[in-house]
């Protein structure tokens, strides 16, 4: 299994220091306009900013481009390549121009990720065009489709290779669950949900009893 954080936000990343099993960070425009405190900003500042990310994330680093238009994705992505240290994969929306970005990105070996998917057609043609990740919207699927989400995400189970469909969208412990007993292996969840499913009171309560009724005076502690 593979457990990525969906997250733009320093302090969230910082913590994830102490969480050696996480596997990297996917981020989106909207989750950097949070982070960044505004919804426009000049590249200089954007790309200072992914670099504070990427100091502070673990592993695979997802950034979704920001430009909609040719000439401007293709500086991004120089400029991406330039400033950011790797492994990034390269977040691209489910879209005609998407899929021809993902394309090109496949060609010079730039690793990419078909985003914002909502059906198996889409799935399909972003893995024609080479992404190593397919990234369905499960919760919003979900809401969408009246609950047809998991009838979405097993279609496009049966095209993809569990190695590179990573679920997102994932808001509760409920979803996270139904999901990984479908056979869905990569997810990425948001910071609060995975400091959610870490913690139970009865675990907390269990811990205290168990270091009330047992105190070792350690005779040496490791510096
Ligand atoms: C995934 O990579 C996306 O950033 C994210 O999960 C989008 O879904 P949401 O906005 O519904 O949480």
């Amino acid at each position: 299994m593979k457990l990525y954080i969906d997250s733009a936000d320093f302090e969230e990343l910082s913590n994830l220091k102490n969480s050696p099993f996480v596997d990297g960070v996917t981020t989106n425009p909207l989750l950097i306009a949070k982070g960044m405190k505004k919804s426009e900003v000049g590249d200089g500042e954007y790309f200072e900013y992914l670099q504070k990310i990427r100091k502070l994330s673990p592993g695979e680093l997802f950034i979704q481009l920001a430009s909609s238009e040719r000439d401007s994705a293709v500086y991004e992505i120089a400029k991406i390549r330039e400033l950011i240290r790797w492994p990034v994969v390269i977040k691209v929306p489910a879209t005609p121009d998407g899929f021809y970005a993902i394309a090109k990105l496949s060609k010079e070996g730039i690793a990419s990720a078909a985003t914002a998917v909502f059906s198996p057609g889409q799935a399909c043609l972003g893995l024609a065009a080479g992404a190593k990740y397919i990234i369905p919207y499960y919760s919003r699927i979900e809401q969408m489709e009246q609950g047809k989400g998991l009838d979405v995400i097993n279609e496009i189970m049966r095209i993809t290779s569990p190695d590179r469909l990573l679920v997102a969208s994932i808001k509760t412990e409920q979803d996270f669950c139904i999901l990984l007993k479908e056979g869905v292996k990569n997810f990425t969840v948001p910071y609060s949900l995975f400091c959610e499913m870490g913690k139970n009171s009865n675990t907390e309560m269990a811990v205290a009893n168990f270091a009330e009724n047992l105190k070792v005076n350690w005779s040496r502690r490791r510096k």
